[in-house]
C-alpha cells in the first residue's frame, strides 16, 4: 500500500458579507432566531465569481503554496452540488484554467459529504498507484440555487472553496487510517436541489425547469445526528483508536446544534470540535476543507495530528475520513 501525505491545503471565501441583519432585510427573519437555532452570524455570498472561479482561486493557492507546477497535478476532482454546469465539469474547468494539462479532472455530487467521498477516491487513485498527486476540492456558489423566498433554507447557506493537494510520499506513514461511507438514497427526498423533470410529451414545449434548493430540516437534523456519530465510530474502529485518540473532529458545518449535540452523544469536549459556521455558514462540500485550512494555518492542526474529519447531507450521504495529518 503507497503512504500519501497532504502537502497543502487552502480556501477562498468571496468578499462580500451578507450578515443575519441583512437577511432580515429582505425576509421575514432575525439575527436572534438564526444565531439560536443554528449559530449562523454571517456568510459569504458571490457576486460574479461562479464555483469554477472560487475553485480556480483555491487551486492557484495550492500551487503556490507547495511549490509545484501545475503540470505535476494527475488528478483533479471537485466536490460540488453547484457545479456551473453539466459538462464541462467544474474539474475539467479548473484544469484548463490553470493549465494542469497531465492531469485528468471530474466532478462528485456527494452533496454535504462530498469532499469526504472526494479524499476517499483521491486516496484510493494514489493507493493503487493511477496518480502521484491529487488535488481535491470543494467547491460551491450555493446562492444561485438557493430559493431566496424560502426563509426556512436561505439563511443556513454561504458560498466558498476550499482543498487540498494529495501526494505520495515514499518515505512517511500514510495520512489516511482509515474511512466509512454510507448512503441512505431511501430517504434522499428529505434534502434535494435541481431537479430536472423528464420530458411529459414530445415535442417539448416551453422551458426546461430546475428546482431550487428544498430540505426537511427535522429529518436531516435527526439523521446527522443519528448517524454522524456512528460512522465516525465506525471509522475508528477499522483504524483501531479509540475516539478519545482523536484530536480534532472537523464535522460539516451545517448547523452549531447538531455539532454541539454529536460531542455531547459521544461524551466528547466540545473543543475537539471546532466550529466556523458563525462566519460562512453552511458552504455544503466546501465546509470542511475550509474549516480543515483555518485549523492548520492557526497551528492547531500539525504534524502528527490526528483527525477525523465527517460530512453528512444530500443523499442522503454520510462520511468519515481518519487521517494522521
Ligand atoms: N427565521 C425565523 N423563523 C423561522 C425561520 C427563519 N429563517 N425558518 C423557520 N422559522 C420558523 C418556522 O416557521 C417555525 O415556526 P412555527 O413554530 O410557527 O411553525 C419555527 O421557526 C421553528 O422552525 P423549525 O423548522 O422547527 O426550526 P428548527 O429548530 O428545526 O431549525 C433548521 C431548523 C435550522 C433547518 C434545523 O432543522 C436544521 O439545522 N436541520 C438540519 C439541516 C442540515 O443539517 N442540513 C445539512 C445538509 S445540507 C446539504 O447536504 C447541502
Amino acid at each position: 500500500m503507497k503512504k500519501i501525505k497532504f502537502r497543502a491545503s487552502s480556501h477562498y471565501v468571496p468578499k462580500k458579507i451578507v450578515t443575519n441583519d441583512d437577511l432580515a432585510q429582505i425576509m421575514d427573519t432575525s439575527d436572534e432566531w438564526i444565531q439560536k437555532r443554528t449559530g449562523i452570524k454571517q456568510r459569504h455570498i458571490s457576486q460574479g465569481e461562479n464555483t469554477a472561479d472560487l475553485s480556480v482561486k483555491v487551486a492557484l493557492d495550492l500551487l503556490a503554496k507547495s511549490g509545484l507546477s501545475a503540470k505535476e497535478i494527475d488528478l483533479i476532482i471537485v466536490a460540488t452540488m453547484s457545479p456551473e454546469a453539466y459538462t464541462p465539469s467544474t474539474a475539467a474547468l479548473v484544469q484548463g484554467e490553470i493549465g494542469a494539462s497531465k492531469a485528468f479532472a471530474f466532478d462528485i455530487s456527494a452533496a454535504c459529504s462530498g469532499y469526504i467521498y472526494a479524499l476517499e477516491m483521491a486516496s484510493a487513485y494514489l493507493a493503487s498507484g493511477q496518480a502521484k498527486r491529487v488535488m481535491v476540492l470543494g467547491g460551491e456558489v450555493l446562492s444561485k440555487i438557493i430559493d431566496w423566498q424560502d426563509r426556512a433554507t436561505a439563511v443556513l447557506f454561504g458560498d466558498g472553496a476550499g482543498g487540498a493537494i494529495l501526494e505520495i510520499d515514499s518515505d512517511g506513514t500514510s495520512a489516511f487510517l482509515a474511512s466509512d461511507l454510507a448512503t441512505y438514497g431511501q430517504d434522499g427526498q428529505s434534502l434535494t436541489a435541481g431537479i430536472t423533470p423528464a420530458l411529459t410529451s414530445f415535442p417539448a414545449n416551453g422551458e426546461h425547469k430546475f428546482s431550487s434548493f428544498a430540505m426537511d430540516g427535522h429529518a436531516v437534523y435527526s439523521f446527522a445526528t443519528r448517524e454522524v456519530p456512528k460512522s465516525i465510530q465506525r471509522a475508528c474502529d477499522k483504524a483501531q483508536l479509540a475516539v478519545s485518540d482523536i484530536d480534532y473532529f472537523v464535522l460539516h458545518q451545517a448547523n452549531a446544534r447538531i455539532i454541539k449535540s454529536v460531542a455531547k452523544k459521544m461524551q466528547l469536549p466540545i473543543e475537539k470540535f471546532p466550529i466556523n459556521i458563525d462566519r460562512y455558514g453552511n458552504t455544503s462540500a466546501a465546509s470542511e476543507p475550509i474549516l480543515f485550512d483555518e485549523l492548520v494555518q492557526a497551528g492547531k492542526i500539525k504534524p502528527g495530528s490526528l483527525v477525523a474529519l465527517s460530512g453528512f447531507g444530500g443523499g442522503l450521504t454520510v462520511g468519515t475520513q481518519i487521517i494522521r495529518y
